[in-house]
């Protein structure tokens, strides 16, 4: 058996694509369409009051492939809602095991449109609307029994959980765009044999350059 035989399963291309954001957009149309329970789920990095990194997962809800930019949903006013107000950047991990794919996003932080998050809300189910509504994200609470009751609060205030009067997205929800500036994308591959790549976006575009794994 040759080497590239033993270590050559799937990779990057070779040469590697201009642009990461076609590779990476066909990686999460393969896990939406494979094993996982959370093929949006990605690892978001946000900086903290004291400097250091906070990380949490979130659900990618948009690719721009166009623009290199993903979106997420969540409270402003969250942990990371003012790690963002403070510091407009962050980081991201996606990892599909069975693909053995891993991709870094890394950039710049813009709210997005309200009419997008809008017509996020819009899809929601009702109870995770009236959830969103209640909950004052990553502030201290008494009890489960008082997050509860807020809930129930607010169902009341819009005709119940099965109601169906339009429960209106709060100022303080919606998304945000991470528009990358680094990409690293990694294919596992045997032997630790990996391989990695990672672009970098300037004024003139991406560049590329593969890695060590
Ligand atoms: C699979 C999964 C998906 C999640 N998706 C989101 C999400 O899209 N938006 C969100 O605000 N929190 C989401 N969460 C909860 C966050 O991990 C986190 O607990 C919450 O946003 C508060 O984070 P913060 O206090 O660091 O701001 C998700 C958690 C898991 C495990």
């Amino acid at each position: 058996m040759h080497l590239s035989d033993s270590v050559g399963d799937p990779a990057l291309a070779d040469p590697l694509p201009a642009d990461p954001f076609p590779v990476l957009a066909q990686w999460l149309a393969d896990a939406r369409g494979g094993p996982y329970i959370n093929p949006d789920a990605f690892c978001l990095s946000t900086i903290g009051p004291d400097g250091g990194p906070r990380s949490r997962i979130v659900l990618c809800r948009a690719m721009d492939v166009a623009r290199g930019s993903l979106t997420f949903h969540t409270n402003r006013r969250s942990a990371k809602g003012h790690d963002i107000a403070r510091m407009a950047r962050a980081s991201a991990v996606f990892y599909w095991d069975r693909a053995g794919r891993q991709a870094v996003v890394s950039g710049a932080i813009e709210i997005t449109p309200e009419p997008i998050s809008d017509a996020y809300w819009r899809t929601r189910p009702r109870l995770s609307q009236l959830t969103a509504r209640a909950s004052q994200q990553s502030e201290p609470i008494a009890s489960r029994a008082a997050l509860l009751e807020a809930i129930a609060a607010e169902a009341a205030r819009f005709g119940g959980i099965d109601g169906s009067v339009a429960i209106p997205r709060p100022d303080h929800w919606g998304g945000y765009d991470l528009v990358a500036d680094r990409v690293e994308l990694w294919v596992g591959s045997t032997g630790r044999a990996h391989d990695r790549a990672q672009w970098r976006r300037g004024a003139d575009g991406w560049t590329v350059e593969r890695l060590q794994p």
